[in-house]
């Protein structure tokens, strides 16, 4: 029986529902959100307006971003029980435990949580995407010691995450760096974060519950986790010269470069290119106060044309985000909660989306395990085997 069933492993080349949210195209190498290239958007789009595209299906027109801004912008400070349950939460745990917690604690405390309304989850999704900045910038300083910042609300969603994590205005070019990265983290397809939000969807769960599930999935170094990952090899590797011989051994222990290869784009992700010129920018930038910039991107281009020619593996977006990150003066651990506070306008508009046209999802699987067999001297009593009985006969 099982010889007849093909095994889609990892569900590899499945197609499992229609999505309006985004188009990936590996043939073509680009990415559309709503219709948009992701790349028009990052060149034109404030992150805002773009999240409002994503949930709502349109660029906003002024008056309607306007309206959004101020609401975000009221929305951003933590309420003080959120702040507690972080401080709560051990400083050795890994800051995706953080927002995972924190999260639920929003959702826990919402009392139209089970309000699966589009009305409803809309406001839930702006409240996560004003309140998730704080919480990322929040964590990062108290693990440096340092006290919570307060947001303001005369700067912009990039400028007041970047104040309330640094306590310092951005320069420019950095602010732009940043928002193009959140731009191009908002959204992609079926990825394994956003088909686990609409998982717990489709069993009419509330958006929070779907929500802390992405999170927990993004967390994975195949997926999310990946941008942190790149710096620990950046770490481990050290500087271009050591790129070979560190690469002889890599390879030949089998081990995956993080920041390469992708299920979907096999000729390279249509991200990297966007990303790789902010990153540029902020090699020139940081450049002005020491060495550490252009090491690194001599690190970078090396082990990407190293890597390249030896395997016919591309970067995705990981690989230049996680130096982007580094150079702005984010902590390698807060590297994935910045995946996360971008994603959380796709996962909440796939949330929208499976909840207006449900199916619950419950694939099948083939069972390969030991034949049928029994628990020796084992007998059922009169209570169970009545039980059976009565269940043979409703069947019946
Ligand atoms: N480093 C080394 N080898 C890699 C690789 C990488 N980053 N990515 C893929 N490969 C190799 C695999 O070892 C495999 O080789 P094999 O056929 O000799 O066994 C082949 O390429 C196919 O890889 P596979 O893992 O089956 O492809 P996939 O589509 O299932 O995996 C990823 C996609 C993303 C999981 C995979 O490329 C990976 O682990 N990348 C590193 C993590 C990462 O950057 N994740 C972020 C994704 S956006």
């Amino acid at each position: 029986m099982t010889d007849t069933i093909e095994i889609k492993k990892g569900l590899a080349g499945v197609t499992v529902d229609y999505t309006a949210v985004s188009k990936v195209n590996p043939d073509t190498n680009s990415l559309l959100y709503r219709g948009y290239p992701v790349q028009e958007l990052a060149a034109t789009q404030s992150f805002e307006a773009v999240a409002y595209l994503l949930w709502y299906g349109e660029l906003p027109t002024e008056s309607q971003l306007a309206g959004f801004v101020a609401e975000e912008r009221a929305n951003r400070t933590l309420d003080d029980n959120v702040k507690q349950a972080i401080d709560l939460v051990p400083l050795e745990a890994h800051p995706m435990d953080v927002l995972r917690t924190a999260v639920s604690l929003v959702g826990a405390s919402d009392p139209a949580a089970f309000d699966n309304s589009r009305e409803s989850d809309l406001a839930k999704s702006k409240r996560l995407f004003a309140k998730l900045p704080a919480m990322v910038a929040y964590d990062q300083r108290r693990r440096r010691g340092q006290a919570l910042v307060e947001p303001r609300d005369d700067l912009d969603y990039s400028q007041n995450f970047l104040w309330m994590t640094f306590g310092e205005l951005p320069d420019p070019v950095v602010v732009r760096a940043f928002n193009v990265s959140m731009i191009l983290y908002g959204e992609h397809s079926f990825n394994a974060s956003t088909f686990t939000a609409r998982v717990i969807t489709s069993t009419l769960a509330d958006l929070y519950s779907a929500v802390v599930g992405a999170i927990g999935a993004l967390k994975g170094p195949l997926h999310g986790g990946a941008n942190e990952a790149v710096m620990h090899i950046f770490d481990e590797i050290g500087s271009a010269e050591n790129v070979s011989p560190w690469l002889d051994t890599a390879l030949a222990e089998k081990r995956k470069i993080m920041g390469f290869g992708h299920r979907v784009y096999k000729h390279g992700d249509s991200r990297v290119p966007t990303m790789k010129a902010a990153l540029d920018t902020l090699v020139e930038h940081y450049s002005l106060e020491g060495d550490h910039a252009r090491d690194l991107a001599a690190l970078y281009d090396t082990l990407e044309s190293e890597f390249v020619a030896r395997k016919g593996i591309y970067p995705n977006l990981d690989y230049p985000s996680g130096p982007t990150y580094n150079l702005i003066g984010f902590d390698t651990l807060t590297f994935t909660p910045l995946f996360v506070a971008s994603r959380v306008t796709g996962w909440t508009a796939h949330i929208m989306e499976q909840a207006a046209s449900n199916a619950l999802i419950r694939p099948l699987s083939a069972y390969n395990g030991p034949d049928e067999r029994h628990i020796d001297g084992y007998v059922p009593d009169d209570a169970f085997a009545a039980t059976v009985r009565r269940a043979e006969e409703s069947v019946e």
